[in-house]
């Protein structure tokens, strides 16, 4: 699996394909404190990273892309399932050694864990001095300041309001040609497996104005793709303000102004709700050339007592309308991702089955698959015994994942001998003589290099191809 294959997705890391975090890149400043931040989880918590740099850039510090050089270390982490905090818990036993070096150094906890646990972090690991969650990050040079007189630092506050939009996040580890925009933040859905509600608060929208400023000043630095970024973009709602009363919008409009922005700036988005997926979105990718023809529609179930205990508030029959309707509208071709969890509190095998089938009836190009994780506090663990054995989990997890890879083929063959229009994004990780980028589909297509650069539209002719992967020659 090509590691930026999974890039666009808000998705936990802890998936298959990556297993590092990513980090900020170097910007170094004779004289000025660094700071080095590691980012964990989705890509909500990558951009939030952006947004941190720029908030302790403007408090005048730099970045670097080494823990070493840091004066500051900030993990910026996940709570979605066990093993995403696991992870930390192991990241902070190893940074514990450059605290025992150089005694002085700050370490940070961001993000949704730190929002998770809050005080008892401290508590927990004694090594952490700052503990800020997901809505605080405008208070970090103070937090900053307070650690660096030997106090711990907290600021958990969730806020109704905060959106980020006047703070233009810094892209320092970036390809140049894709960036991501958060247009909301929070999630009032409380799916009753889900850890987010309570990390990051209420759904709130960002002014649509900031959202197309940022898209339009990324596609005049060159970048050529921009990602819409929420837990549930389809409940974006923006009711105008008092000198802009009639300035409304909804997510499908929201799409069409970022759109009109430039035909050359490709317009993804994620992820999608299936209760809240309209028509109206769906057309409006249709009347775009530029709205990249792919949805994440994330399923969790394909048994409707399932996904009523999970609170998804759709049912089975809901969900595969919605798929008739995407491709009713936006064609056969049109890729399709989901999400799947096994093993949900009492799930019987019958029902295990029906998300197999459920899957089978999609056609998805692609999934994102996982054991249930209870998370403490949540819905279902208040409410519903984790009572799936880990194994039996494990066993439906094997199957949804060996039955998503023979799909994958199967709608990745599709397109041999095609031409797909291809945005390139960089130099293949395996090797200096390719190039890679991604189709409408949100399909990683690798081909020789040629004389074509990143930022540069290619016509791909597909001649072979992998579950993961497309491959073919510039025509
Ligand atoms: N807002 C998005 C997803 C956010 S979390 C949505 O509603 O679809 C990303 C994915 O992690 C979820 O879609 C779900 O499949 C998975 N996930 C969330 N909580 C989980 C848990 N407790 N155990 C296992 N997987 C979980
Ligand atoms: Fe979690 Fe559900 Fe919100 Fe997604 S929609 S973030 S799964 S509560
Ligand atoms: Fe994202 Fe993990 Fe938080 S998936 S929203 S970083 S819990």
């Amino acid at each position: 699996m090509e590691r930026f294959a999974e890039l666009t997705i808000l998705q936990p890391e802890d998936k298959e394909g990556i297993d590092e975090p990513r980090t900020l890149g170097d910007e170094l400043v004779e004289g000025k404190k660094r700071l080095y931040i590691e980012s964990y989880g989705c890509q909500m918590n990558f951009s939030d990273s952006e947004i941190v740099a720029a908030v302790m850039r403007n408090a005048g510090f730099a970045t670097t892309s080494s823990a070493d050089d840091a004066d500051v270390i900030f993990l910026n982490t996940c709570a979605i399932r066990d093993n995403a905090e696991q992870k930390v818990r192991n990241r902070l036993v190893h940074l514990s050694a450059f605290k025992k070096r150089k005694p002085e150094l700050i370490i940070g906890m961001l993000g949704c864990m730190a929002e998770r646990l809050k005080t008892k972090l401290l508590e927990e690991e004694q090594i952490v001095d700052i503990v800020a969650g997901p809505d605080a990050y405008r208070d970090i040079p103070k937090l900053v300041e307070e650690a660096e007189t030997g106090q711990k630092a907290v600021n958990v506050f969730l806020s109704r309001e905060e959106t980020y939009a006047d703070i233009a996040p810094i892209r320092l580890n970036s390809n140049g040609v894709t960036a991501f925009i958060s247009i909301m933040r929070g999630c009032d859905n409380m799916c009753s497996f889900c850890v987010v509600p309570f990390t990051r608060g209420r759904e709130r929208s960002r002014d649509p104005h900031s959202i197309v400023r940022e898209a339009q000043q990324l596609f005049a630095d060159g970048y050529r793709e921009v990602t819409l970024l929420g837990q549930n973009v389809d409940s974006y709602k923006w009711a105008g303000v008092e000198t802009a009363p009639t300035d409304r919008q909804n997510f499908a409009s929201l799409l069409a102004l970022v759109a009109q922005i430039h035909p050359d700036l490709r317009v993804r988005f994620s992820t999608s709700h299936p209760k809240d997926i309209t028509d109206d979105v769906l057309h409006t990718m249709a009347r775009y050339d530029n709205i990249c023809n792919y949805i994440h529609l994330p399923a969790q179930s394909g048994n409707s007592r399932v996904l009523k205990l999970m609170n998804r508030t759709y049912d089975r029959a809901w969900y595969l309308g919605k798929i008739d309707r995407i491709r009713a509208i936006l064609g056969e071709d049109c890729g399709l991702s989901h999400d799947m969890i096994s093993g949900f509190c009492s799930e019987t095998e019958a029902e295990h089955q029906d998300s197999l089938t459920l899957m089978e009836y999609a056609q998805f190009d692609y999934g994102y698959m996982f054991a249930y994780s209870e998370r403490p506090g949540t819905l279902a663990a208040k409410k519903y015994p984790d009572d799936i054995p880990e194994d039996v989990k494990k066993r439906r997890l094997s199957e949804i994942i060996a039955l998503q890879q023979r799909m994958s083929l199967v709608r990745n063959q599709r397109h041999v001998g095609q031409v797909q229009r291809v945005l390139v994004e960089g130099v293949s990780k395996r090797s200096e003589k390719d190039l890679f980028g991604r189709n409408d589909q949100n399909k990683v297509v690798v081909f020789p290099r040629g004389n074509h650069q990143k930022g540069d539209y290619v016509n791909v002719l597909v001649t072979e191809c992998s579950s993961a992967t497309l491959k073919g020659q510039v025509v």
